[in-house]
């Protein structure tokens, strides 16, 4: 049952996604390019939207997230998707220019936001369609009623995250940052992820992934993350308050490359 309510709020955190490829635009036929794809969950969704005409091409600078992706796409026989690795900085010019370049959770790591994705706008067609989808802190943890333990830990991942050079305030740049690139931005949404004791987030599982980013960055202790019981917990915090939390805040924006450049 617990299981199921955390799948449920991970598969919302998916649509959210997919949601954004849908609006911008992103369908059959399209050649896209997805950057940062990390496992590939973004490019295979792209993958699907575009069809057997089209072509995603998952790129990032991590070869062992490439690799994994590789052997994803193989093990779900879709064809439609190339895993690359390399920076962003640079991107592959494979069937370039592209119809769309996509990103999620990619653009905060980047120490210059605008000049990461001016590479990525040269290699779109006029045109061409830019989405982001970009996590912000800014507005997190909220709730109306006191969540300690979840507040905590919402924390430590945020604190990690930013101790390892990326911006938390990432979706209030969003618009910001497409426009200075010379984007025309078509759309804007943030969404929040509201857990509830039947609606939980896979919290425990992301912190036990991120347990020796957390501790070696200072942000907690082994013995104060206590994975082994943080599961049940979160669960009984939740139980307890019965009320709504919020962890994490997605922003989404979609773009336009003009379709002749302004001098
Ligand atoms: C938080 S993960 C997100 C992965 C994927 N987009 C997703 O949402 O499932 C960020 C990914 O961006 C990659 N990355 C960060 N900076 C990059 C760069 N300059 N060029 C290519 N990849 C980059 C990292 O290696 C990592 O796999």
């Amino acid at each position: 049952m617990e299981i199921e309510a955390s799948k449920a709020v991970q598969d919302r955190v998916a649509q959210t996604a997919e949601r954004l490829l849908r609006d911008a635009g992103i369908s059959t036929g399209m050649r896209v390019l997805d950057v940062g794809c990390g496992r590939g969950d973004v490019s295979l969704m792209a993958a699907r939207l575009v069809g057997e005409s089209g072509l995603v091409i998952g790129l990032d600078r991590d070869e062992r997230a490439t690799s994994a992706a590789t052997e994803r796409a193989h093990g779900l026989g879709i064809k439609n998707v190339k895993f690359i690795p390399g920076d962003l900085h640079a991107p592959p010019i494979v069937d370039a220019p592209y119809d769309a370049v996509i990103g999620r959770r990619v653009l905060m790591y980047q120490p210059d936001r605008v000049a990461a994705l001016r590479p990525l706008v040269d290699a779109l067609q006029p045109g061409g369609l830019v989405a982001f989808q970009e996590v912000d802190a800014t507005m997190v943890p909220a709730s109306t009623k006191p969540h300690p333990l979840h507040e905590r830990v919402t924390r430590w991942i945020w604190q990690t995250v930013e101790r390892e050079g990326a911006t938390t305030a990432m979706g209030f740049e969003l618009p910001v940052v497409l426009e200075a690139a010379g984007l025309e931005v078509e759309g804007l949404r943030a969404e929040a992820i509201i857990q509830t004791k039947h609606h939980r987030h896979l919290t425990a599982w992301i912190v036990r992934a991120m347990i020796p980013r957390i501790v070696e960055r200072g942000v907690a202790s082994e013995a104060e993350i206590d994975i082994e019981t943080l599961d049940t917990r979160l669960a009984e915090e939740l139980d307890r308050v019965n009320s709504a939390f919020i962890g994490d805040m997605v922003f989404s924006a979609w773009a336009r490359k003009p379709l002749r450049s302004v001098a």
